[in-house]
């Protein structure tokens, strides 16, 4: 395997960074800085990237977890959190793509396949993301267009979105809504700009997959259709 694809499969960085890290003297193999970008790697070397010894996957596993709230997308939480990686039932050390806040719910890739994360991960790699929010007050038509138009959240304009009302007691609103983009804390923020609080969210949606009837806290396998859709970013 060519050395920039190795260090992109371990889930260092895209295959271009690591042709930087090489061109930088940040990879080593087998001790010694490399100089050769188009090294073919061999059984049995041991590359190190900044000093840190890396390993892509030798079995490559894709789940599609329903996370519950109350659990951090991370694989370690300095403050003894849940870790949506103990949903995950492997002895295969997996990570998540992309990132849902403590508290919300729904559909979460997880993987260990590193190149894949990082294309998924890259704004141009974005596929649309489908939430169902509970909102404080009543939503508006007008507020929705708006939101659809594209918001500032805070120095930045969010891209069109699709925004469906779906229903509203007297004091909250439950509203359907597709962004393409994934800023941190995004839906809630554009939320926020119109006055309303996000008080429940779920992804249902990610591109064509979606979460189904899969109960919280549980997990699939993908199929091979849907890996290689994923794959085809
Ligand atoms: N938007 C948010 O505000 N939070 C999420 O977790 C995902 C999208």
């Amino acid at each position: 395997m060519r050395i920039n694809k190795y260090i992109a499969s371990a889930g260092v960085c895209s295959r271009r960074k690591a042709d930087e890290l090489i061109s930088e003297g940040k990879v080593k193999v087998n001790g010694q800085v490399l100089k050769n970008p188009g090294y073919q790697t061999e059984d049995g070397d041991v590359v190190e990237v900044q000093g840190m010894v890396i390993k892509p996957a030798s079995k490559l596993v894709y789940y599609l977890l329903n996370k519950p709230c109350g659990y951090v997308t991370s694989t370690a939480d300095k403050e003894g959190r849940h870790l949506v990686t103990e949903l995950v039932p492997d002895d295969i050390r997996v990570f998540p793509v992309g990132r849902l806040d403590y508290n919300t719910s729904g559909l979460l890739i997880m993987t260990n396949d590193g190149e894949l994360a990082n294309k998924l991960m890259h704004p141009s790699g974005e596929f649309d993301k489908t939430y169902v929010a509970r909102v404080t007050g009543i939503v508006t038509r007008a507020e929705a267009a708006r939101l659809a138009k594209g918001i500032d959240i805070g120095g930045f304009v969010t891209s069109p979105a699709e925004v469906k009302l779906l229903r509203h007691d007297r004091n909250s609103t439950v509203v359907e809504i597709t962004i393409h983009e994934g800023k941190n804390r995004q839906v809630r923020r554009m939320f926020e700009a119109l006055g309303h609080e996000v008080t429940e969210l779920e992804r249902i949606r990610l591109g064509n997959l979606t979460i189904g009837k899969l109960a919280t806290g549980q997990c699939r396998k993908l199929g091979p259709g849907e890996i290689e859709y994923l794959k085809r970013v």
